[in-house]
């Protein structure tokens, strides 16, 4: 059940040292290529780096934030040519949370490192600096990378009580009354 796995699910950010194991590397790359995107145009590429001296400089690109990116065994640039598709964001985010469920799935834990709108530093973005690391080509952008690996950490599920039901209305805003079947 999908929804067992977002019970549990929460951003993990310190990982055990151990890597990913080549099979659930190959899951996580099918999932993501799994995605649906607007008028199916796969604006979307995926760049599963597992090196660590590179981890270490993605984990640098913007000023905080990311730094788990050195830590976490694998990180998953999500890049795209805006080109090919209007919504590219959208159809980045889509695959990315896939990514993020199929890693619980798996037993992996994961957090999303925003790069979109952030600095490196003072003079240059975050994707300028991540389009340098990682030797993009000039007009594909970065908007963000996942860091997944074996958690060392175990935060609870949100527990279904404090969950923000009042952000729930049925045919109009404001209107809480459950509709009866
Ligand atoms: C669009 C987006 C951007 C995020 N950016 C970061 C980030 O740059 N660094 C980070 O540590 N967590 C980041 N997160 C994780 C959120 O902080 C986290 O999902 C939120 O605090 C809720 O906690 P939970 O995922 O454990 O339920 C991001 C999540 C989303 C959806």
């Amino acid at each position: 059940m999908v929804l067992d796995l977002l019970k549990k699910r929460r951003s993990i950010r310190r990982f055990k040292p151990d890597t990913v194991s080549s099979a659930d590397l190959q899951t996580l790359q099918e999932a993501v290529l799994r995605s649906p995107s607007s008028r199916g145009r796969n604006p979307w590429e995926f760049i599963f780096v597992t090196d660590a001296e590179l981890r270490g400089r993605l984990s640098r690109a913007k000023l905080h934030g990311a730094e788990f990116l050195a830590q976490a065994p694998l990180a998953v640039a999500v890049i795209a040519d805006p080109k090919k598709c209007d919504v590219w964001i959208e159809d980045c985010s889509i695959a990315a949370i896939l990514l993020q469920i199929t890693a619980e799935s798996l037993g992996l834990g994961s957090c999303w490192a925003q790069m979109r709108l952030r600095d490196h530093d003072a003079q240059t973005s975050a994707e300028d600096y991540l389009r340098q690391v990682l030797e993009l080509p000039p007009d594909y952008r970065v908007p963000f990378i996942l860091g997944i690996g074996h958690p060392a950490e175990a935060p609870p599920g949100h527990p279904r009580e404090a969950l923000n039901w009042d952000k729930i209305h049925f045919n109009r805003f404001g209107s809480r009354e459950e509709p009866q079947p």
